[in-house]
């Protein structure tokens, strides 16, 4: 009889209340893949999105979710470093290809659908997609780290060159990307400017490091003090909208905007600051493997992400409808056991 384990699934798309836990047949790590026993599991907007049917090519039944630590269950036929009992985390951009600069659009997809995904007991996962989990993160943490953490990474570093002793401009700072970038500029040694609609988020970033804080909606003109506190030399930004337009006013000569979402829509810009301060802007989405290597090292360094609140598995319904309430600052993490 095949083994059977518990994962929350998607039939339908409805939003959250949607997710069912169902019990499925075990995978079987094919050729080339591993087996991972998942121990915590981490949401993303993603996740929320594919619930809601706001994700394009959705393909259901799906068990949802990217984020995930555990240990190596069993190994596929081919070659693999590792071994049974590996604490490992994965990385959940699959296919990315041979080309660090850019993804291969033929390939590249996020675990967690169409592949399922992390919101189980075991997923199947390329041996390529593991990595040794960094030994004084809890699974809990290390599990928070993967998609937000190497979105961040990518976006802060190796699009927007951020070097030590730059000032970078943090928009909305209470997403979930958004706090990663925030340990990241400071870890870096460089200055971070964060905004955000809530002062208690505000609060959160200033003792994480931030050191200014703004909070947009109350301040509607925020960009006059950014821009009084000196050069910015990075804006990372996903809200987009009328944030992005401000971000080329506020960012010095020479400066760089990388652009990883649009949560408020698309942007109309003023083309002339763009090419009279010899502005670079930078797309970025999720990161290469060399991107979530180097993502992984720093947190071999000291660095811990944020945990907002952990969820059992079961209560996966409910940690994403905490995640839609937008009132989290750092990640919700589902704890499997
Ligand atoms: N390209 C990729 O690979 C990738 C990966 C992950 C996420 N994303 C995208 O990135 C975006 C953020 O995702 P997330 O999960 O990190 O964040 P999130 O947790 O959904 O939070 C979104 C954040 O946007 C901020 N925001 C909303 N309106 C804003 C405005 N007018 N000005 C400044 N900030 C504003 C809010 O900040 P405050 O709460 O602080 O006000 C909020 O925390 C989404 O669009 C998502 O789809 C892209």
């Amino acid at each position: 009889m095949t083994a059977e384990m518990e994962a929350v699934r998607l039939h339908e798309t409805g939003g959250p209340q949607s997710l069912r836990v169902d019990r499925i047949p075990m995978p079987a790590a094919g050729e080339g893949e591993v087996l991972v026993r998942l121990r915590a599991a981490a949401l993303n907007h993603r996740d929320l999105f594919i619930t809601q049917g706001l994700y394009p090519n959705i393909r259901m039944p799906v068990t949802v979710g990217a984020d995930g630590a555990g240990e190596i269950e069993a190994v596929g036929a081919g070659s693999f470093e590792g071994a049974v009992g590996d604490e490992v985390v994965i990385d959940p951009m699959l296919g990315w290809g041979d080309d660090p600069r850019v993804w291969d659009t033929a390939t590249a997809n996020i675990l967690g659908m169409p592949r399922d995904g992390t919101f189980a007991r075991y997923v199947a996962v390329p041996s390529a997609n593991v990595y040794r989990k960094p030994e004084q993160l809890s699974m809990e943490e290390a599990a928070a780290i993967p998609l937000a953490g190497l979105t961040a990474y990518r976006a802060i570093f190796t699009r927007g060159a951020l070097a030590r002793g730059e000032t970078v401009l943090i928009t909305g700072v209470g997403g979930g990307v958004a706090t990663f970038i925030l340990l990241f500029a400071k870890h870096a040694g460089a200055r971070a400017i964060v905004t955000s609609s809530s002062d208690e988020k505000l609060e959160r970033a200033k003792a994480l490091g931030a050191d200014l804080a703004i909070n947009y909606k109350t301040t509607p003109e925020w960009a006059k003090i950014v821009r009084s506190a000196g050069p910015v030399d990075l804006v990372v930004d996903s809200s987009g909208g009328e944030t992005l337009r401000k971000a080329l006013d506020v960012v010095r000569p020479g400066g760089r905007i990388a652009i990883y979402g649009g949560t408020n829509g698309d942007a109309t810009i003023k083309l002339f600051p763009l090419f009279w301060k010899h502005v670079t802007i930078s797309g970025t989405s999720m990161g290469s493997p060399q991107d979530f290597a180097a993502m992984l090292e720093r947190f071999s360094k000291g660095l811990r992400p944020v945990l907002d609140r952990v969820f059992s598995l079961q209560d996966a319904a409910a940690a994403m409808q905490h995640l839609a309430s937008a009132d989290q600052f750092g990640k919700v993490v589902l704890r499997i056991d």
